[in-house]
């Protein structure tokens, strides 16, 4: 898979992609991710990328033709499964969502910046707008990080042991149970002599139990 993403701020985006997962799945050749710095495409001398609201209002637009000249310039290289577009009014990003795009072959994600793109960018480039949550960032680029990640680590092969991906929360519905590592007793705090016990359909089930328990607690409306 290939991940491009353009940015008015990439330097934001070096760091996460450069360690643990990220840095795997490009050593295996599973993934590629290639930063575009939006300024390059900006106009005039000032290389201008932004600029105030039509009708009025605080907060600067960004502009259609530095989005659309990146954009058209990767479209001339290959094709695109989807051009993404963060912002905080977008779906909201969940695990069925990560599943689906890690099929993708190649995606483009547009983080948005200050009031964010001029309406004619969503209408006629993106064909997906997501959130990362009900909260609002400075910008896309970390939200864009997050959504990489949570993509890139579910493409076949990039996770060492590939059950792994499969039992975090949220990938049948429910939240993952509570897991545990040695000491077996620390400070008189125990783990539960069940996960000693060797009996793995025991520990089945119990595990089970607990990631039900907890998803009734604190995310009922998984269950339902
Ligand atoms: N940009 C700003 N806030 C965001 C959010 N919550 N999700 C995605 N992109 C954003």
């Amino acid at each position: 898979m290939r991940i491009d993403i353009i940015a008015v701020v990439p330097e934001l985006l070096q760091s996460p992609f450069q360690h643990s997962i990220f840095k795997r799945a490009v050593e295996k050749g599973l993934a590629s991710v290639y930063f575009h710095d939006l300024r390059q495409y900006g106009l005039g001398n000032y290389k201008q990328i932004d600029d105030y609201s039509f009708g009025g209002g605080a907060g600067m637009v960004l502009m259609i033709e530095p989005i659309d000249a990146c954009i058209s310039a990767l479209k001339a290289e290959r094709n695109y499964d989807e051009v993404i577009y963060l912002t905080p009014d977008g779906h909201t990003l969940n695990q069925p969502m990560a599943n689906a795009l890690s099929l993708k072959e190649n995606i483009i994600i547009l983080c948005g910046h200050y009031k964010g793109v001029d309406q004619r960018v969503r209408d006629h480039f993106v064909t997906k707008e997501i959130s990362i949550g009900d909260y609002v960032l400075s910008g896309g680029e970390l939200a864009a990080a997050v959504l990489a990640d949570a993509i890139v680590r579910l493409i076949p092969g990039v996770l060492s042991d590939e059950t792994s991906a499969l039992t975090d929360s949220f990938q049948d519905n429910l939240l993952a149970p509570p897991v545990y590592t040695r000491p077996a007793e620390y400070k008189g705090w125990k783990v539960p002599d069940i996960l000693l016990s060797g009996n793995t359909p025991q520990i089945d089930a119990w595990r089970e139990e607990q990631a039900y328990k907890r998803t009734e607690e604190r995310r009922p409306d998984l269950l339902t």
